[in-house]
């Protein structure tokens, strides 16, 4: 699995989906750029979310608010004083890390331990790795099983209690070593705040340290008043909002997974008090029904409920899905109770509660919160997508098998050979196309090799145009999953096209 992430990787680079930022100066850590195809893959999954979300709920509206902020706002939403990580020095490398994240890696080789020994058992007993599992009676298994349970528990407690010396002493007694220096001798753990700050303003007129946001989700918080009067809304309705966030991510690893300048798609969802629970479990079952209609295949996916809930919260989960390196969060879905609108008032000494009409009685709504990753996103749609198969032939291709609605491009047209008018003709029918989904000529090269190109970029469709089309108006239409190819009228071509590449 670690080969097909590394794999992935590198495809993303040679086929334009991802670049590594400010390459020719050797990469900046955790920041990414999007090439011309990446462009296009991202631009799909936003709308796919946005049309879902706002085109069809009636009382779901967007907004666009700045990255730039108030610097209060920060203060009311706690980020300024909790949005932190904890982080430990090697003393001899001089390297920093998260010293949980070290303690999950310690956890994952306990976990790497008991796989080895269960494995070896099945093969022992000619059994399956489940019913090894199951009965998993042999003496190294339970040894490190009680371990790792050990260990669970008292970090689960330690980051519960915010008690970073019991961090520090869980990394000492584990004998947690820096994978650079391989020595143990770390310093203290100290928090350390994830939002990026700058100045506004110039220093002579005195100026004043703002946030870069840490999510897009303050951004609807403080403007929830404006847009339910002037849209005339009605509790319970929504605000849906796409943009950049940042965040000093200090372990910034696995790619596009953990950046430090990311896009989220986040909607609040504002309701009755008391009516919250409800709207969690229909948000809940919305967000996956979303996530399912890909065509990954329901395995892919599962349920993360929080035990552990952040002070605001009443209920949390995570949408989760089956990258290379195993089940990570894609989505989050909250319910953040009035918690963030209570602080917003509280901090700006301004009344934004709602009138309820029905009730004739004001109220703080609630709010279950749905927010997704783009980036995140993109990674898990590449991952199940990026197919290596072995053709009857005996040759082998690469192909990435995107939705076709999701696809970059969705419809190549090649001319057979670089003469006799059938460049002029596909180039016709590229231009009557052009309009309705991105198409992509290409000329270059044997029509097998260009085929292993639009294969490689998720091309659903390519179409090819030969002497005989010059007679009936017909061409080659090629299917990217099967292969398989039928002859078409030009004619027909649009209507072929656009059906099968809408969700
Ligand atoms: N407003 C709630 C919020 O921001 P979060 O769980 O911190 O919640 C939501 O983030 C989603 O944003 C995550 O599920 C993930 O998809 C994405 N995300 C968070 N941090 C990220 C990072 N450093 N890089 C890429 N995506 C990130």
């Amino acid at each position: 699995q670690e080969d097909v992430f590394k794999k992935l990787v590198s495809h993303c680079k040679e086929y334009g989906f991802v670049f590594p930022s400010s390459d020719i100066y050797d990469g900046l850590g955790a920041v990414y750029d999007y090439g011309q195809m990446g462009v296009e893959l991202k631009n799909n999954i936003k709308k796919y979310w946005w049309d879902s979300m706002v085109l069809l709920h009636e009382n779901i509206v967007g907004i666009d608010s700045a990255i730039f902020m108030h610097p209060t706002i920060w203060k009311a939403s706690g980020h300024v004083d909790a949005f932190n990580d904890p982080l430990i020095d090697n003393k001899d490398s001089k390297k920093r890390y998260r010293a949980d994240v070290l303690i999950e890696d310690q956890l994952a080789k306990y976990d790497e331990k008991i796989n080895k020994e269960v494995a070896k058992a099945a093969k022992r007993f000619g059994e399956s790795f489940d019913e090894a599992q199951f009965r998993s009676t042999n003496g190294r298994v339970l040894e490190h099983q009680a371990k790792r349970d050990a260990l669970h528990t008292r970090f689960a407690k330690a980051l519960n209690d915010g008690n970073l010396e019991e961090l520090r002493q869980i990394i000492v007694d584990e004998e947690i070593v820096c994978p650079i220096s391989g020595t143990k001798n770390w310093t203290e753990v100290r928090q350390f705040n994830l939002m990026f700050s700058t100045e506004m303003g110039s220093t002579a007129d005195g100026s004043m340290k703002i946030y870069l946001r840490p999510e897009t989700a303050q951004g609807i918080f403080v403007n929830y008043l404006n847009v339910q009067k002037t849209g005339r809304m009605k509790v319970p309705f929504g605000i849906a909002q796409i943009g950049k966030a940042f965040r000093n991510e200090i372990v910034a690893r696995q790619f596009i997974f953990r950046m430090r300048e990311f896009e989220q798609m986040e909607m609040q969802f504002f309701v009755k008090p008391g009516t919250e629970l409800d709207w969690f479990k229909k948000w809940k079952e919305i967000r996956l029904k979303w996530h399912k209609a890909l065509g990954f295949g329901d395995a892919s996916y599962r349920y993360h409920d929080h035990d552990k809930l952040a002070h605001y919260a009443n209920a949390a989960t995570d949408i989760e899905f089956l990258m290379p390196f195993g089940f990570k969060e894609v989505e989050g879905i909250h319910s953040r109770t009035n918690f963030d609108l209570s602080q917003h008032e509280k901090f700006s000494g301004k009344s934004i509660k709602y009138f309820d009409p029905e009730l004739n009685e004001s109220y703080t709504p609630y709010v279950i919160e749905t927010s997704i990753g783009v980036d995140r996103m993109f990674l898990s749609i590449m991952s199940a997508a990026y197919c290596e198969e072995q053709l009857e032939n005996g040759e082998s291709r690469v192909v990435l098998k995107l939705p076709a609605a999701l696809a970059p491009v969705k419809l190549a047209v090649m001319p057979l050979v670089k003469k006799d008018g059938l460049p002029e003709k596909a180039r016709e029918i590229i231009d009557d196309l052009k309009f309705h989904f991105h198409c992509q000529y290409d000329e270059k090269d044997s029509i097998g090799k260009r085929y292993r190109r639009q294969d490689a970029i998720g091309t659903p469709y390519c179409v090819t145009v030969d002497h005989q089309t010059l007679e009936d108006n017909c061409v080659t239409l090629r299917n990217r999953d099967t292969m398989q190819q039928e002859r078409v009228a030009i004619s027909e071509l649009n209507n072929i096209i656009a059906d099968r590449v809408s969700i």
